[in-house]
């Protein structure tokens, strides 16, 4: 895969950092991938023009003229983003049917500016659109990786020393109650909710660039000042997750700086799960919430995206989210009764490829590189130690030596065998994934398997078993060295890693003790940086997507290493990355790129920051009544495949459509 070739092809002239110096290497790797296929200009997707007329779903231009709707013209903006036929594998849709997802997730609400998820899966990308977009990227030539794709933002533009980002959003786009979209949305989501502290945005204060002050010129049109010179790369944080402008028009009144009686946790709440529908500006929005069952989507009238026929999309008239288990997506998949799963537990492997390969199933498997990695992670800061127990341990995780111990003691090809059998785990050391585009080899340091090892540094640190009771003490001799991990119990991949890791950790004389807890708890821990350690499955695919889960970028980030009362100390590789990604994000030279990335690989791994267990590669599952599934899709490159894939250009022939739940409906609200 080529793509960030321009980026990549700076290497030739940088020699191998650290490289030679790296006494334990990774052992070379087998790749599991292979597909060939066009990659295509960055102009070549999609852009924004007038058409010179529009059609939409049939029953919605019956609404439209039975007077219950404004015409199709005056709800799209004044120039819709228009997919072009040239990139559609199967050209132009036909509109209905039903697109049937399951997921693992509940939504825990959706007021998305607070942080809230909609139980991922795709969900959340369903009724988010962001300033720009990232997901899509995969299938650019490397010389058009230039920066992310538009959105929301339909163009913007640099000043002369970059330290002025000018952004346009699309004019005269609706939320799907018809209110207008505009520069309101933007500064309210930036002001009052990124800026403002005591919200918990995905996009956190102080992360996007340093002295970052939003302008709003006009009703379209805004700018950011950075106190220091940027470039296109920074633009990269303003797509999903981090840039999704929300609707003002129905939260400002919620927010305790407009509304006295309001609190910030009230706030959290204002949109909560089964109180629907609400305003979004994705292509569905969701109508129908059956706790622990289905979420029933319904198309968007008001959507901005067309394709060159003038058609409004989506092409599908509802989307589906039955409510269910991670594996349990991958099962209906390869049954046919979901159409898509991204198959990310290795255990379902062997048996869905199997049964995937017999002619009648209704099914196709594409697997793709190794991108899915799990870590624990171990907390360097105070917050939420409960005794002097907790801050000793804590103390223990700031110590290089205790970390690099930990890592030498896990036998990651014992822990790939327990998640299942066969060729497709692959030792993870933290970083970049292997199947990252930025991912090096030589600037990865790993820490083999060498139980004697760890304990020569165990013992090194002063912690000895002092009461002979088969568990090594804290210094002088302390407590127990028992370290509680949580995880997220509705993964089965990440319980089995988790057990392999408690009995090698035992077998050094380190307690683990599992505390399983279900998403919601474990993301309010997590986002919190409440725990002494965590396992999780964590991709690395580019240094720009959720920085905050990798890296010291902004005080409360990484979560694992969060400020305590606006105070922390960083440790001084901690004080590297974050120099290294600051020059990442503001450089606008390729070569010296290249190298913060190297640079950022060398000090994670090296420092065995995160302690990475193993990688797998993913296959994407979509059912064959899918049309414009491109097959090169991947499951998390740029962004997850529910972004990659376009769900608003999927359609299905009328033939072979699922009957509608709510056939003829749209949100009312
Ligand atoms: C979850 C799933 C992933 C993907 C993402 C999308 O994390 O495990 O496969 O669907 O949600 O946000």
């Amino acid at each position: 895969m080529n793509h960030l070739k321009s980026l990549l092809a700076a290497s030739v002239c940088l020699t191998a950092i650290g490289g030679s110096a790296l006494a334990d290497k990774l052992p070379p790797e087998k790749d599991l991938s292979g597909l060939e296929y066009e990659l295509i200009g960055r102009t070549d997707l999609y852009d924004y023009r007038a058409l010179d007329s529009y059609s939409e779903a049939p029953f919605l231009a019956d609404m439209a003229a039975e007077g219950k709707l404004p015409a199709v013209k005056d709800r799209l903006p004044k120039e819709p983003l228009v997919f072009k036929t040239g990139a559609m594998v199967d050209g132009t849709g036909e509109y209905g049917g039903v697109f049937h997802h399951v997921i693992g997730g509940r939504p825990e609400g959706w007021n998305w500016l607070a942080g809230q998820h909609q139980g991922w899966g795709g969900i959340n990308m369903a009724i988010q659109e962001c300033l720009v977009r990232q997901g899509p990227r995969w299938q650019i030539k490397g010389e058009d990786q230039t920066g992310p794709l538009p959105n929301l933002a339909k163009s913007w533009s640099w000043n002369d020393d970059n330290t002025q980002l000018t952004m346009h959003l699309i004019e005269g786009a609706h939320w799907s109650d018809g209110d207008p979209f505009d520069t309101e949305d933007i500064r309210f989501w930036w002001e009052d909710n990124v800026e403002d502290e005591n919200v918990s945005s995905r996009l956190s204060k102080g992360s996007l660039a340093p002295g970052a002050k939003l302008e709003i010129l006009d009703e379209y049109t805004f700018r950011w000042t950075f106190s220091e010179p940027q470039s296109e790369t920074l633009v990269e944080n303003l797509a999903y997750i981090q840039g999704c402008p929300g609707p003002s028009h129905a939260l400002k009144d919620k927010h305790p700086k407009y509304n006295p009686d309001a609190t910030y946790e009230s706030y959290t709440n204002a949109m909560p799960g089964e109180a629907l529908p609400v305003p979004v500006m994705g292509a569905w929005v969701p109508v129908l919430h059956k706790p622990d069952e289905l979420v029933v989507m319904r198309r968007n009238p008001f959507y901005w995206k067309v394709d060159e026929k003038g058609q409004q999309l989506p092409y599908f008239n509802e989307m589906h989210f039955r409510l269910s288990t991670w594996d349990d997506r991958t099962t209906q998949a390869v049954a046919g009764s979901g159409d898509f799963s991204n198959m990310e537990n290795p255990a379902n492997y062997v048996a869905a490829l199997k049964q995937s390969q017999s002619p009648d199933s209704p099914v196709t498997v594409r697997f793709g590189k190794r991108a899915l990695a799990w870590r624990l992670e171990l907390n360097f800061s105070d917050i939420g130690a409960e005794d002097e127990v907790d801050l000793a341990l804590r103390d223990l995780f700031r110590n290089k030596d205790f970390r690099i111990a930990l890592s030498h003691a896990l036998d990651r090809d014992a822990i790939g065998q327990a998640v299942a059998r066969g060729p497709f785990a692959y030792p993870y050391t933290g970083g970049f994934t292997s199947g990252s585009a930025f991912f090096d080899h030589d600037s990865t340091a790993y820490q083999p398997f060498d139980q004697a090892k760890a304990n020569a540094m165990l013992d090194e640190l002063g912690l000895q078993d002092s009461d002979g009771n088969g568990i090594r003490n804290l210094p002088n001799g302390g407590d127990d060295i028992e370290i509680d991990v949580i995880f997220n119990s509705g993964r089965n991949e990440t319980r089995k890693q988790l057990d392999a890791v408690i009995s090698q950790l035992g077998e050094v004389g380190i307690r683990v003790i599992a505390r399983g807890l279900d998403k919601t708890n474990f993301e309010t821990a997590r986002l919190g940086g409440a725990f002494n350690g965590m396992i999780n499955r964590r991709g690395f695919p580019t240094l720009t997507r959720e920085p905050c889960n990798n890296m010291p970028i902004s005080e409360s980030c990484p979560f694992f290493h969060q400020s305590q009362n606006g105070e922390r100390s960083l440790l001084p590789f901690e004080e590297e990355i974050q120099a290294a990604y600051r020059t990442f994000i503001s450089s606008n030279d390729n070569a010296e790129k290249l190298q913060m990335t190297r640079d950022i690989q060398r000090l994670i791994t090296e420092n065995a920051y995160v302690i990475g267990t193993i990688q797998t590669p993913a296959a994407l599952l979509v059912n064959r009544r899918i049309k414009n599934a491109h097959p090169g899709t991947p499951v998390y490159m740029f962004e997850w495949a529910e972004d990659g894939i376009i769900r608003e250009r999927l359609w299905t022939p009328a033939a072979e459509q699922v009957k509608e739940l709510l056939p003829g409906t749209i949100a009312e609200y």
